[in-house]
This record gives C-alpha cells, structure tokens and sequence, in this order.
C-alpha cells in the first residue's frame, strides 16, 4: 500500500544513519586512502559539525516520520568526544525501537562500559583480516588485529550484542574468507561479508576486485556447509545464512552483484547536517542551516519529508547499466556507509 509519506518507489523512511565525525585513526584503503586523506586535508572544522543538541532534535524530527532504527557512524564514531552521552539522549526519544554503531573497534575497551550503561545494546565492528599484515595493508598501518578483537571482546564484556563486517577485496583479503568465518563462528559472533563498493571517489575502486556474494558463499560453503535464513524484516542489507552442522550464522551484504535498492529504507545524516538518500548521492540537502536559524521542528520535518517523497534512488540496482559515470559522489567517511 503506498502512504503519503513514501519515497517514489514505495519505500518509507524507517532507519537513519548519523555520522557524528569525518575523522577516522583509520586509514583503510578502500575508504580514506592515505594518499587523499593525508595531514593536508579538509576535515570539518568543529564549528560545522553537528552538536549533539542538533543531532538528538533532527532523530526526533525524523523519528516522527516513521524512522525506527538508529544507527551511529563516522569516520571513526568513537573520536567524538563523550558519544555516550549522545547515545543516552537518543534512548530517551519515544519512538526508537533500536540503535547502533559502526565502529572500528580500538577504542571499545575504553568505552564500551558507558556506552552499554547510556543503552547502546549493539555495535558492528569492522575488520578485515586475521593475519596482522594484510590487516595492516587494509588499514594504512594504523592498527593490529589485537586491538580490534580486544575491542570486540570488550563489547561482548559490556554486554553489547556484536556482529563483524568484513570487507572482502580481491587480492587483499580473500584468503581470509573461511579463517575469518571459522573464528567469528566460535566466537558466536554473526560475521558479515561485505562486497567491495564504489563509494566515493578515491577508493580506485574496480569490478575484478570485487569478491561477488555467490564466491564468498561457495568458498564457505566447502568448508562448513551453510543454508539460507529467512530475513528478519523487509530491508535488511545483509542477507542470512547459518551453517548446516554447527551453530551459528553469517550475511553477505552484496551491495553489488545482488542490490538491495527496492527495499531501501535508509537516510544518511553527514557530521556537517545534510540529509543524503543514497550512499552513493553526489548531493545532500543541507539541514545545519535550517537548525541553526529560527526554523521549527514543523517546518523542517515538512523540509525532510518534501525530500524524502522526492526520492528516486536506485543507485546500486542501476550501477551495472551506467553509461555515466556519476561525477562526484560523497565520501564513506563523510556519510558512514
Ligand atoms: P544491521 O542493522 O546490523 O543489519 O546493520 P547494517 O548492515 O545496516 O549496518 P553496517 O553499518 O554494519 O553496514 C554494513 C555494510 O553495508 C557497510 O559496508 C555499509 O556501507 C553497507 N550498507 C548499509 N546500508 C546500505 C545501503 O543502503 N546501501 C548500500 N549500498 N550499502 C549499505
Ligand atoms: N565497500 C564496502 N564496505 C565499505 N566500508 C567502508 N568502505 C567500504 C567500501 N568501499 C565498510 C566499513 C564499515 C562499514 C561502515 O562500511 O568496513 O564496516
Ligand atoms: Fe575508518 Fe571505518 Fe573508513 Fe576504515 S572503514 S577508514 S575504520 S571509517
Ligand atoms: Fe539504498 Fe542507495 Fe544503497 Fe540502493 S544504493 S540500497 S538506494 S543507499
């Protein structure tokens, strides 16, 4: 049934992903590649990122328009100074059934107590390798696979429910796949694959590096036998399967060779306030300016919902029948993926 409220292909407004940051202490390859993101480059002065005041007045906006999930992401959300305390106030808003971060992990034992504590009961954290060195090359060198999984176990510690995304990348990390699966599996933690995406514009991102959802399947599937899962709602990025012999499940978000744009119900807020529709948008819709005049909650919810009608996005079910190339489109680390 379309409501009046759905975008132009259906598609209510139910999850909204907030980047808080624009820094990351990560420099992965496929998303802030050091030679771009060097000492000299144009991160967002404090004074054009969002306030945690402004960030909890646009979720409620947005909540009253049908947004559920919440989810938290950077850069590296755990850079933002006191991030708890945000997550405390997004609890407190009526209506929100579920939030989260992304995160890289390394700071989780310094934090995950008072992030547990202010009501965050799950994060993802990212990690692409167990071996040290290929971990290193993924990651511009700044961090060992000890300090992720130290991360990882202190979430658990805290209580967190934690799941692992795995960004597979062809002649980087493959041989990864099945140590990876085998691991997270014993550690009862769901592990997701993730396939290789064209976000951005500096990642040199190419199709034959692209490691597709039916490979990853196939190279698990030899070693632990898998079948799939139903998915728990309509929309839910990763696809589910769990293994035949033992216990456990994995996903495979398969951006690209298997796109999940119909079901999409996800707007991105950037840490400066622009309101993006697709991950792959080359323009957002400024929102700091309105929060920042005499604008009312009313007046800027009709802003957002007049957008969000407007929506025509498909970016990922059209990627592989582009004659053009989209010119500029918006940075993983400015919109959090
Ligand atoms: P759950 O709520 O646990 O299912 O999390 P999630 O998979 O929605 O979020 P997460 O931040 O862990 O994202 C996993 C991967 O999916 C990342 O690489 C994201 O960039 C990618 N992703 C999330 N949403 C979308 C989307 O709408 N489109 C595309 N193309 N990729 C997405
Ligand atoms: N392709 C796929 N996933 C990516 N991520 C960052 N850049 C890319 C990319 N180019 C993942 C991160 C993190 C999540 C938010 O997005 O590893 O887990
Ligand atoms: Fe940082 Fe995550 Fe991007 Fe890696 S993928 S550079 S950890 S924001
Ligand atoms: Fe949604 Fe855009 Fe991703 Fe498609 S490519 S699922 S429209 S964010």
């Amino acid at each position: 049934m379309t409501n009046r409220s759905d975008d132009q292909w259906n598609r209510p407004l139910r999850d909204l992903r907030i980047s808080v940051i624009d820094r990351c202490n990560f420099r992965c390859r496929y998303c802030m590649p050091e030679e771009i993101f060097g000492h000299d480059y144009p991160f967002l002065p404090k004074e054009r990122i969002l306030t945690f005041e402004e960030i909890t007045r646009l979720s409620r906006i947005f909540v009253s328009l049908g947004v559920t999930k919440l989810r938290i992401t950077g850069g590296e959300p755990l850079l933002r100074k006191d991030l708890s305390s945000l997550i405390h106030s997004l609890t407190q808003l009526e209506g929100v059934e579920d939030i989260a971060m992304t995160t890289n992990g390394v700071f989780l034992p310094k934090y995950a107590a008072a992030l547990r504590e202010a009501g965050l009961a799950r994060v993802t954290v990212s990690l692409d390798s167990l071996d040290d060195e290929r971990f290193r090359r993924m990651n511009g060198g700044k961090s060992s696979v000890k300090a992720v999984l130290d991360g990882i176990d202190a979430a658990a510690q805290a209580g967190m429910q934690v799941k692992i995304n795995m960004v597979v990348q062809k002649g980087f990390n493959d041989q990864d796949i099945v140590p990876m699966a085998d691991y997270f599996q014993k550690k009862k933690h769901i592990l997701r694959f993730v396939e290789f995406m064209d976000v951005g514009n500096t990642n040199g991102w190419k199709l034959d590096q692209v490691v597709s959802k039916q490979q990853i399947l196939h190279t698990i599937h030899e070693h632990m036998p898998l079948e799939p899962v139903p998915p728990q709602y309509t929309g839910e990025v990763a696809t589910r399967y769990r293994y035949r012999d033992r216990e456990g499940e994995i996903g495979i978000i398969s951006s690209v060779t298997d796109a999940f744009c119909s079901t999409c119900t996800r707007a991105r807020i950037s840490a400066e306030g622009s309101l993006y529709t697709c991950l792959f948008a080359s323009q957002g819709y400024e929102l700091r300016t309105m929060l920042r005049s005499e604008q009312s909650d009313d007046e800027i919810r009709a802003y957002v919902e007049r957008v969000w009608r407007g929506r025509t996005d498909r970016y990922s079910e059209e990627r592989l029948t582009h004659t053009q190339r989209t010119l500029s489109k918006i940075e993983m680390s400015h919109i959090g993926g």
